[in-house]
C-alpha cells in the first residue's frame, strides 16, 4: 500500500487525507470543487498546527505531511496510480455508485475500493463495479484526526485479503479497526441515530429541554456531547439520512424519523454547518453560542 487517493474534500475526506499524510502516504486528494479543494487544504494545515500548538507533532512533520498531499479536480488524474481510494463524498447513493463506476474504470488493476459511507449497502456500491471483491467499507469518525475508530464493513462480496489490508492499514494510521458485516446503519450508527433520534423525540413531546437532555447525556452518562449538539455537528441532514436507511431497511417502526427532525431539515435548520439547528452557532466556526428556544 503506497499511494491514496481521497474522493471528496469536505469535513471528513479533508480529515481522512490528514491522517494519511500525517503516517507518510502520498495523497492524493480529490474534488470537482477547486475552491473546496484550497479550503480543505488550509483546513488541514489549520488541524497540524493544533497538534503542533499541543507538542503532540513537531512542525517540520506538518511540512512534512503536506507535502505528502497533493490536490486534483479530475478523479482520472488523481486514482491512475492510486493502491487504495477511499471515497468521502456526499452522502447520496447516485452519486456514490456513479463515482464507484469511474473509479472501477479508471483505478488500476488491484487498487482497493473502500468508502467512508456512513450508512449506504457497500454490497450496492460493489455491485455497480466489475471488482466488487475489492470493495469494502473505511467508515471515520469525525473530527477524523482524533477520533480511534475505523469501521471497516465487510460487503457480500469483499474478500478477507482486501479486509485484512484495511484492518493493517488502519492500525498503521494509530487507529483501531473493528471489523462489521453490511447491515443497515452496519454497527455506529444502528446505535448512535436511535439514540439520537430518542433525544429529538424527549425534546418533541416536552420531557425536557435541549440544555436537560444533552446535560442528562453528557454528565449522566459521560458523553462528551450531548444527543442533540452531536446531531448539530454530525448534520441533521445526515442524521435524517441515515434514519431513513434503517427504517426501509429493516421496515421497523422503531427508526422512523421525529417529526421535528423532518421539519428543521425542511426548513435547512442542519445544525453547525447552516450556523443553527438546535443550538445556534457563530457563524463560520462551529462553536456552540447559545441554546436555541424550542419551538413545537
Ligand atoms: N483535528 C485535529 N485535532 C482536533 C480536531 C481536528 N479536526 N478537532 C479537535 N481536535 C483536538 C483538539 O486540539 C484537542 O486536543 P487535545 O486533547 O490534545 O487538547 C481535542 O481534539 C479536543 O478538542 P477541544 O478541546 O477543541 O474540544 P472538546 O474537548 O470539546 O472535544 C470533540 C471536541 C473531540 C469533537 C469532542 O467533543 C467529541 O469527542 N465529541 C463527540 C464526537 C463524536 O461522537 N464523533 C462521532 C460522530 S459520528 C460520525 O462521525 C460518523 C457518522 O457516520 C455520523
Amino acid at each position: 500500500m503506497k499511494k491514496i487517493a481521497v474522493i471528496g474534500a469536505g469535513t471528513m475526506g479533508n480529515g481522512i487525507a490528514h491522517v494519511f499524510a500525517q503516517a507518510g502516504f502520498p495523497v492524493s486528494l480529490i474534488d470537482v470543487s477547486e475552491q473546496q479543494l484550497q479550503k480543505a487544504v488550509q483546513t488541514i494545515s489549520k488541524n497540524l498546527d493544533r497538534q503542533v500548538a499541543k507538542g503532540t507533532l513537531d512542525a517540520a512533520a506538518k511540512e512534512t505531511a503536506l507535502r505528502h498531499i497533493t490536490t486534483h479536480a479530475s478523479l482520472a488524474a488523481g486514482v491512475h496510480d492510486a493502491d487504495l481510494v477511499v471515497e468521502a463524498a456526499t452522502e447520496n447513493t447516485e452519486l456514490k455508485l456513479k463515482i464507484f463506476q469511474q473509479l472501477d474504470e479508471h483505478a488500476p488493476q488491484g487498487c482497493i475500493l473502500a468508502s467512508n459511507t456512513s450508512s449506504i449497502s457497500i454490497t450496492k456500491i460493489a455491485a455497480v463495479t466489475n471488482r466488487p471483491e475489492a470493495v469494502v467499507g473505511m467508515h471515520f469518525m469525525n473530527p477524523v484526526p482524533v477520533m480511534k475508530l475505523v469501521e471497516i464493513i465487510n460487503g457480500y462480496a469483499t474478500s478477507k485479503e482486501v479486509t485484512d489490508t484495511i484492518v493493517e492499514l488502519s492500525k498503521q494510521l494509530g487507529k483501531v479497526p473493528c471489523v462489521v458485516n453490511d447491515y443497515p446503519g452496519f454497527v455506529a450508527n444502528r446505535i448512535l441515530m436511535p439514540m439520537i433520534n430518542e433525544a429529538i423525540y424527549t425534546l418533541f413531546e416536552g420531557v425536557a429541554g435541549v440544555e436537560e437532555i444533552d446535560t442528562v447525556m453528557k454528565l449522566g452518562m459521560a458523553h462528551p456531547m450531548g444527543p442533540l449538539q452531536l446531531a448539530d455537528f454530525i448534520g441533521l441532514d445526515v442524521c435524517l439520512s441515515i434514519l431513513q436507511v434503517l427504517h426501509d431497511g429493516f421496515g421497523n417502526p422503531k427508526y422512523a424519523p421525529c417529526p421535528l427532525l423532518v421539519n428543521m431539515v425542511m426548513a435547512k435548520k442542519l445544525g453547525a454547518k447552516t450556523g443553527e439547528g438546535f443550538y445556534t452557532y457563530t457563524p463560520g466556526s462551529k462553536e456552540l453560542v447559545v441554546s436555541k428556544g424550542f419551538k413545537k
